[in-house]
């Protein structure tokens, strides 16, 4: 099973030109000009079309128990998402309970992946709780190739740890080498502006951003990095949405602390009158309540903080953090208390459209900085590369032929996510993932998924951060 790609432009996190990919089984073998097919391989003219290696999403949810209710897609539905919008590894959060057993929960969760995903995936480690058995659970988990951690701040009682556990969970990450993922908002503040505003019968979905404003997030990020210096401890701060956290995370850096900082694509393209959304606005009854997901989404001002810290590499990913819910039935369960609205935007079919409208052709980013930031960046952080998140002989044969040529309206009519809505309902997007391969399978084709569930494995990762 040979295919070459010619004639494509073909850019990596650093390169850029007009060339051919040839893949060979499962691999990439070749890269350059003027390459001849071998016999009995497929050629595929990519003339005026981008080449890009397989998008990685390090930050997703599937399968989540979450506020009283299940995030609502399976890897049938978010694979062959992920796959259409060119996404071809997700790295999902393992989220346990306090009470559960972490190395069962482990395996449950990766047991929904495995012989169901159309797309490779990994996983982050969810620590909700530490005490002695936790080392021991954690090492077993790394070493069977899951060599992250996730850690909550915020959901205390819930996912969140205390700063005890917090301590003990980088100390044992430092010693394993392991990366830790973390949610900073500060859980205390978020529970205080909470119970304010409901006292002062402020109960609509436009509460949720001031009841965790950028304070919070900008605290929870301090107080984190204040943990990882002290530990050594290696952290990427997940859903970055605002100016004060990302300048705590700079400065942290700059006094030596091994920190990088993720966003969400939530947050470049929407602002803060998303979840204003109420009749009162002259929108259906609690629209809002679509666009509520935590960190919040801000006022409109820190977009171009935001990409202008993307342009610079100050941020060095843009993720989803997909957490599906639908509106019927789900988010509707925060009608007349937004505490309870399920948190979170689908959006892991849309992430690398609405970035290459909204970055690349708005001129806001280049092609090399929207290839290291949607792939490169989580390939090197979590242990991938060159595996994965580079166009080179020896990769996976994971690619994306992109046609910015045609131009498409998003919609929860031809969406594949598994929810009622789609927060971009209507929305223009330059460009079409036209054929997807996943280890030199066609996955995609003509923006169709034409690929098998099941063909995704399971990628195990070694710990690189010593
Ligand atoms: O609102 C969000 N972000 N929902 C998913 C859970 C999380 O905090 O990542
Ligand atoms: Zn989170
Ligand atoms: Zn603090
Ligand atoms: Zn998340």
């Amino acid at each position: 099973m040979s295919l070459l790609i010619k004639n494509g432009r073909v850019v990596t996190a650093t390169e850029d030109f007009v060339g051919d990919v040839l893949c060979e089984g499962e691999t990439i073998t070749a890269v350059g000009q003027g390459l001849t097919a071998p016999d009995g391989a497929e050629v595929i003219d990519a003339t005026g079309k981008f080449v890009f290696p397989g998008f990685i999403d390090p930050h997703v949810h599937i399968y989540l128990p979450f506020m009283g209710t299940y995030a609502k897609d399976t890897y049938d539905s978010a694979s062959r998402a992920a796959l259409v919008g060119g996404t071809t590894s997700l790295i999902e959060m393992v989220c346990p309970g306090r009470d559960e057993d972490p190395v069962e929960a482990y395996r449950f969760w990766k047991s929904k992946a495995e012989g169901l995903s159309a797309c490779d995936f990994a996983f982050h480690m969810g620590v909700t709780r530490f005490d002695e058995t936790t080392p021991a659970a954690l090492k077993q988990i790394a070493e069977d190739g899951t060599a992250s951690f996730k850690v909550f701040l915020a959901y205390k009682g819930a996912l969140g740890v205390d700063d005890d556990e917090l301590f003990q969970t980088l100390k044992l990450a430092k010693e394993l080498g392991v990366i830790v993922t973390a949610h900073c908002e500060n859980e205390s503040l978020v529970a205080q502006l909470q119970a304010q505003f409901l006292a002062e019968g402020k109960t609509g979905p436009e509460w949720h951003e001031p009841s965790r404003p950028v304070q919070v997030e900008t605290e929870g990020v301090r107080h984190l990095m204040t943990f990882a210096e002290l530990t050594g401890a290696h952290v990427y701060c997940v859903h970055t949405s605002c100016k004060g956290a990302v300048h705590a995370a700079t400065e942290a850096r700059l006094r030596g602390v091994n920190v990088w900082v993720e966003t969400v694509i939530p947050y470049l393209v929407l602002d803060d009158t998303a979840a204003q959304r109420s009749s009162e606005n002259g929108w259906p009854d609690f629209e809002g309540a679509k666009y509520v997901m935590s960190p919040p989404i801000r006022a409109v001002r820190h977009q171009p903080f935001l990409w202008d810290a993307l342009r610079s590499r100050t941020i060095s990913t843009v993720a989803t953090d997909h957490a599906p819910f639908d509106f019927v039935g789900q988010k509707e369960m925060g009608r007349g208390d937004f505490t309870k609205i399920p948190n979170g935007i689908p959006s892991v079919e849309h992430r690398i459209r609405l970035l290459y409208t909204h970055g690349v052709a708005a001129g806001r980013i280049d092609l090399n900085t929207f290839v290291d930031a949607a792939s490169t960046q989580a390939a090197k952080l979590f242990g991938l590369y060159p595996r994965k998140g580079t166009i080179a002989p020896g990769a996976d044969a994971d690619l994306v032929i992109y046609d910015p040529a045609i131009k498409e309206a998003l919609s929860v009519e031809t969406h594949l996510m598994d929810t009622d809505y789609d927060g971009f309902e209507g929305w223009q997007v330059d460009g079409r993932c036209d054929l997807v391969t996943v280890r030199g399978a066609k996955m995609v084709e003509a923006g169709k998924f034409v690929g098998q569930l099941g063909h995704g494995k399971f990628l195990k990762r070694q710990p690189t951060h010593f």
